[in-house]
């Protein structure tokens, strides 16, 4: 069995920093010894290959809990494939994904699952595992519910927002809520009420008022804060947990922080693009808006400081990219002339590891927690952890020897999304991926990729670690 040991780094966990080598065997972490230590040294002197980390950070490899490849949505695909989108997260230290596998109309949970298991299949760099969108929600799907839990497609995402799309209504929403209850499911919302937005959509195009920035709009706040305070009413009467996906509006956070505080089961994720970017974007000139465009949308700037002290007390407890890129030309000029038509999403699974490391260089958060809500809480949150989120014997060697002094500038012209513009073009951070390991196997080192498709594999999942 191949051993390495990555030493003379800073091993950062969600609970501690400690400056110790790591000793991996095949896929797993075998140990970790304090730098300088009897056994340290004696890995050293084992012949075992050494990735040296001095001056770095030895972190778990990111979770993202939140990923769409390959994804049909207004019209069109999302741009990446399980291939290029994993090859890009493995870019900037992720090293597992939990994507959205989509029940179409008319169509089974389970035929959902096998398409994105199919698609998945042999394509991906990095490790995999799925949440289901619900589309149909009957006692026929639930009913499925029950053996994909059994499986480990443990948590299933209903839509609030996208009337004749995803949208499920209240009644359907409860009924899927019941059944988490009973099988053990986590019930994840988007959290806007779509029908309100439909007519304000309505309005707005009938005013001429066609431009990106009505996107934002007309997705008002108080919509997504009247869905979230919906949602977890629904989840109080089915007695079940609740987990809100892309918050971006502070008052939503507030119905977040009520519900908390009231000891619910109840947790939100929000993204790197609220926390780094507003309706600034949307409003840039030109068509450039529909860069941004995405939903739960942009807020203005004023909501970002809410969503960062929310990190920092829990009341938000996981980051995640959300990652559904169109292209600027040819997907998102679908909604030239009409905001309406601009397919919903945008790119981050590369840049989600760096930016948050950039709070921790702002001092917005710690190192601690921002491995904590990037890799240890997602993997609780989905039921991978400890294989997953954390540096300890027993763990995938899923380590990324992060540089924290690394200064770059994102940019389309060197990110490895398969996507034709950045979200955050210009922008420089500091701190970057230096090596990156999955499952023992380096497959991103100083610069040159040296991983394959067909690494990763899927991942069951355990239900959510979180319940009380
Ligand atoms: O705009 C977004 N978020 N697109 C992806 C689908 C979703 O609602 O998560
Ligand atoms: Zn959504
Ligand atoms: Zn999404």
């Amino acid at each position: 069995m191949e051993r390495t040991v990555i030493s003379g780094g800073l091993v950062v966990t969600a609970s501690e920093e400690v400056e110790a080598d790591v000793l991996v065997e095949g896929e797993r972490i075998a140990a970790l010894a304090l730098r300088g230590s009897e056994t340290a040294r004696s890995w050293a002197e084992s012949g075992a290959r050494t990735v040296d980390a001095a001056g770095h950070y030895v972190v778990p490899g990111g979770v993202d809990g939140h990923t769409h490849m390959e994804m049909p949505f207004g019209g069109t695909y999302s741009a990446d494939t399980f291939e290029t989108g994993t090859r890009a997260a493995a870019w900037g230290g992720t090293t597992t994904i939990v994507d959205f596998a989509v029940q179409g109309r008319g169509r089974s949970v389970r035929a959902g699952v096998d398409e994105w298991m199919a698609k998945a299949e042999g394509r991906c760099a990095i490790d995999y595992a799925f949440h289901a969108i619900l589309s149909d929600v009957d006692e026929s799907s639930l009913r499925e519910t029950d053996a994909l839990v059994d499986e480990g497609v443990t948590s299933f995402k209903l839509f609030m927002a996208y009337p004749g799309v995803f949208y499920s209504d209240d009644g359907q929403i409860l009924r899927a809520m019941q059944r988490g209850a009973s099988n053990g499911a986590l019930t994840m919302v988007h959290a806007e009420n779509g029908i309100a937005i439909d007519v304000l959509v309505e309005q707005a195009l009938a005013e001429g008022r066609t431009d990106p920035r009505h996107h934002g709009e007309v997705r008002k706040a108080l919509l997504e804060s009247e869905a979230t305070h919906r949602a977890v009413q629904l989840a109080r009467v089915a007695g079940s947990p609740l987990y809100v996906v892309h918050v971006s509006a502070r008052e939503a956070v507030e119905e977040l922080v009520r519900a908390r505080d009231m000891g619910l089961n109840v947790f939100g994720e929000t993204c790197p693009q609220y926390l780094f970017l507003s309706t600034d974007n949307l409003a840039e000139p030109g068509f450039e808006g529909a860069k941004y465009v995405c939903s739960t949308p942009l807020r203005p700037r004023e909501h970002q400081e809410h969503l960062w002290r929310a990190l920092r007390t829990n009341d938000l407890s996981v980051v995640s990219t959300d990652h559904c890129p169109f292209c600027f030309s040819g997907q998102k000029d679908l909604g030239v002339g009409d905001f309406s038509k601009i397919p919903n999403g945008m790119p981050g699974v590369e840049h989600r590891m760096d930016l948050l490391h950039q709070a921790v260089v702002e001092g917005r958060i710690d190192r601690r927690r921002w491995i904590e809500i990037a890799c240890a809480t997602p993997a609780r949150m989905f039921g991978l952890y400890p294989s997953k989120g954390t540096i300890s014997p027993g763990a995938d060697a899923d380590i990324v020897v992060y540089d924290p002094r690394a200064e770059h500038v994102l940019s389309a012209a060197t990110h490895h999304m398969n996507v034709d513009y950045s979200a955050y073009e210009g922008r420089r951070v500091t701190g970057r991926a230096r090596t990156v390991l999955s499952r023992g196997r380096v497959v991103v080192d100083g610069g040159a990729y040296l991983g394959e498709a067909g690494h990763g594999r899927y991942v069951p999942r355990s239900t959510c670690q979180y319940l009380i």
